[in-house]
This record gives structure tokens, C-alpha cells and sequence, in this order.
């Protein structure tokens, strides 16, 4: 064991041999509780002492488990226990080949179909499809096969606590609960500043470890109050935020990167084709955006009084909208790029931002004000098990989540916990 770990907590001792008498184990519970720690010390001795045959690893993208799982390992573990090939993504752990797996839609189980695996490793399992829960336990026939599993808490009814952690002991399944108590290793501080990053549902699945509904606003830490503000200070970047309909609305954000270390949304342009009766082309909306910028006209980009210049570094589009991306990039006066569109992860990055006191909106963005109060959690998605927003007037709130979640880079710095580097 490297010294970079120091002694595993009676829980994570308990769930590593848990292993050893249960075909599979669950560790679920807060971030940071120690739970992947756990989970890697027994796949790795799963794989010096388990039972002959291939090995699988699997999260939600091959990226996310290179960098939750294999990275992680490679730090606590030597050379000859880890060895990972970069160039094709070929993990070996105590020689023994490890299939790495990324098991983000209903296809990702095709990929393991007809394999005979001896065990396997799930990260952030609540993200992963349960045909690939299935699957997976399928072909896990080999004679003393194991496996094991983290995941943060997600909806009550989701299919891996419905069908799994609820009859953990009808099944014969090792079920762990973590708090971030049950890590001894973090400092005071650290676990005090990041139970002050999350609010309301993220608080109590994130932090307290409890499988709670969403259910309500999503962005119930929105406070006017805290978060409109009538100032906006010097920025260093400028970007244009913008989701895209034709026959609907197409809703863009002006946003800057502040000099004072916050996000903020300072105009907002929105056309309702109903409304207006009428449609713009690509064309048309691109002339419009760059008409609007250059007017200033409300002056909310004004800075001490004076207007300050902005200088366009990029648009954040709706990555559906390819034909009005290829219009702006004709067009040349900004550099369009395709915005991320994972919808949950979105939301708890900008949940987060706002949160931590990092997101401000300005004033004069009364259709983005107004829709961040009335966006609501869908509760039809939620009886299925699934957490997802109701989509209706959400225009200016998905132009935020595509250009929050995707400038992330810029911003996650200010962040203690950033709910998109590492889940589980
Ligand atoms: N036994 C341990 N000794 C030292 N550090 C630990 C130990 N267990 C966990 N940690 C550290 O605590 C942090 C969170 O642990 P991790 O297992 O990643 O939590 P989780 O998977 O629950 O989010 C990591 O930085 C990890 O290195
Ligand atoms: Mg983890």
C-alpha cells in the first residue's frame, strides 16, 4: 500500500472483505466518504486472489473511469500491481487484463455481450443503464465471481435502489453506507467547506448520503436577493450563451468572467418566434445577435459608469442548433463552439455556482430571472426513478446550463467540490 493512504476506516475494512463472502457489494453514500478508496483496494485484490479469468471495469464514459478509477489506482499502486497503456487504453492489474468500459446509453451493453468475466469494478453506478447492470451480472458466470460497485445517492425509485440496495438483504448483497464521516482522513476545514457548497437536495444526497426525490425548483438556492445584481465589475472573458429553436424561442446570454472571480450573465437577448408571429432565419438571427451587442442599448455592460468594451471570446451553442453554428462561422464576427448538453450535470454545475456565491445574473435579465424561479423538476420523470427538469420556458435556463457547465474550465477553480470531476 503506497503512503499516499493511510489506514483504511473500519468501514472501508468492511467493505473491502465484504467482498470476499458477497458476489456483489454497494458502496453509495456522500462525496468524498472514502468509498472509491475502498472499492479499488478490493478490486485490486480481487484481481491478485480472485478466481482465474478477465476483469471489467466500467463508469459512465471510458474518460470518466480513466480519470475516477484507473488514475487513482495508478498513484496508490506500483507498477506491477497497475499497469495502464495510455495509447490503448489497456489496463492490467496483477497481469490480469482489464476490459475498461464506458456505459453510457441503452447500446453500451452490445459491448460486453458474449464475455465471461471473473469480476468487476462499477463507478457512479446510478449513471450507468441498467440493461448494463444486467448484462454485466450475466456475465459474470465464472465460479466465484465478484463484484463491486460505488454510486452517490440519486432518486428513491431509481433502479439500483429499488431493485438492489432495498433488498440488499433478501439478495445476499453487501450494502455500505458511507457519510463523510467515515473518511478520517479529511481535514476539518476541507469537510466544512464543502458541506457549504450544496443546498437542499444536493445537500442531502451529496453530503448527508440520503436517496432523496427531486422534487419542487431545481434552482432552489435562486435568490434574488443574493444572485441579480444591479453592478457588473470588469471582466477578463466575454462569452455569448445561446440555445437555439426557430419555431420557438432562441434565447442568448451574454456572459463575462469577472474580474472579482464570479460568472456573471449581464443582457440577454431573446426572440419568441410565436410571440413575434414570425421566424427568423440563421441568417436573420445572425445580424440580430450582432446588432444587439454592438448597441449596448440598455447599458448593462457599463463598468463604473462607463461602457466597457466587449470583446466576444467564443459563443456557447445548443449543440442541435448545427445549421445556426455554421451561419455564425460564415458570418465571422464571433467563434462559434457546440456546448455540452449532459442536462444533470449541467444543472448541478450551475446549482453549485450559485450555491457558492459564484453565479450573479444582472438585473435586466428579467426572462432568464423569471424561468431560473419557475424551473421545475418533472414529477412524472421522478415515479420512473429518473431526475428530470420539466422542459417549459427554459430557453434562457438552458443557454445558462450550456454555458456554465461547458466554460467549467474557467470556473471550477473557485469551486471546493466540483460535482463534475469525480462523482461517487
Ligand atoms: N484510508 C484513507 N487514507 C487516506 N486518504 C483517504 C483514505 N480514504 C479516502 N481517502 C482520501 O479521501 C478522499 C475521498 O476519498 P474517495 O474514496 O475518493 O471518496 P468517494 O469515492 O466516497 O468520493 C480522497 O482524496 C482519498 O484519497
Ligand atoms: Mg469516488
Amino acid at each position: 500500500m503506497s503512503p499516499a493512504i493511510g489506514a483504511l476506516s473500519p468501514k472501508q475494512r468492511a467493505a473491502w472483505w465484504a467482498l470476499e463472502d458477497c458476489g456483489l457489494v454497494i458502496l453509495e453514500g456522500a462525496v468524498r466518504s472514502g468509498k472509491s478508496v475502498a472499492a479499488d483496494h478490493a478490486f485490486v485484490d480481487l484481481a491478485a486472489h480472485g478466481p482465474q479469468g478477465n476483469l471489467l471495469l466500467a463508469g459512465r464514459t471510458q474518460d470518466t473511469v480513466i480519470r475516477n478509477v484507473i488514475h487513482p489506482l495508478m498513484d496508490v499502486f506500483g507498477e506491477g500491481e497497475v499497469n495502464f497503456n495510455r495509447g490503448s487504453r489497456e489496463l492490467r492489474i496483477h497481469g490480469r487484463r482489464v476490459y475498461v468500459v464506458g456505459a453510457n446509453d441503452e447500446r453500451a451493453q452490445e459491448k460486453i455481450r458474449g464475455l465471461t468475466l471473473a469480476g468487476a469494478y462499477v463507478d457512479e453506478a446510478s449513471t450507468i443503464p441498467e440493461s448494463f447492470w444486467m448484462m454485466l451480472r450475466s456475465r459474470l458466470s465464472a465460479e466465484g465471481s465478484r463484484m463491486i460497485a460505488t454510486t452517490n445517492p440519486d432518486a428513491p425509485l431509481h433502479w439500483l435502489k429499488r431493485d438492489w440496495l432495498d433488498r440488499a438483504d433478501e439478495l445476499g448483497v453487501g450494502r455500505f453506507s458511507f457519510r463523510l464521516e467515515d473518511n478520517p482522513h479529511l481535514p476539518d476545514a476541507y469537510v466544512e467547506s464543502v458541506k457549504r457548497e450544496f443546498t437542499g437536495l444536493w445537500y442531502r444526497r451529496f453530503i448527508l448520503g440520503e436517496w432523496v426525490a427531486a422534487e419542487g425548483a431545481v434552482f432552489d438556492m435562486f435568490d434574488p436577493v443574493l444572485h441579480v445584481s444591479d453592478e457588473l465589475p470588469a471582466m477578463q472573458t466575454w462569452w455569448l450563451f445561446v440555445d437555439y429553436g426557430t419555431a420557438t424561442v432562441t434565447h442568448a446570454l451574454l456572459a463575462g468572467l469577472g474580474t472579482d472571480e464570479r460568472l456573471y450573465v449581464a443582457r440577454e437577448w431573446r426572440w419568441d418566434a410565436k410571440e413575434r408571429r414570425r421566424q427568423l432565419t440563421d441568417a436573420e438571427y445572425s445580424v440580430h445577435l450582432r446588432d444587439w451587442l454592438a448597441s449596448g442599448a440598455d447599458g448593462a455592460y457599463r463598468v463604473n459608469g462607463k461602457p466597457a468594451p466587449v470583446q466576444l471570446k467564443r459563443a456557447y451553442v445548443d449543440p442541435s442548433a448545427v445549421s445556426f453554428s455554421a451561419q455564425l462561422r460564415r458570418d465571422g464576427w464571433v467563434k462559434p463552439r457546440e456546448a455540452e448538453n449532459d442536462v444533470l450535470d449541467g444543472i448541478r454545475y450551475t446549482a453549485t455556482l450559485l450555491t457558492s456565491g459564484r453565479l450573479c445574473i444582472h438585473r435586466s435579465c428579467a426572462h432568464l430571472i423569471r424561468e431560473l424561479t419557475g424551473y421545475r423538476w418533472d414529477a412524472k420523470a421522478q415515479e420512473r426513478g429518473e431526475d428530470s427538469p420539466v422542459k417549459a420556458d427554459d430557453h434562457g435556463v438552458d443557454a445558462l446550463r450550456y454555458g456554465a457547465y461547458t466554460t467549467r474550465r474557467y470556473t471550477r477553480r473557485w469551486l471546493v467540490y466540483d460535482t463534475t470531476k469525480e462523482a461517487a
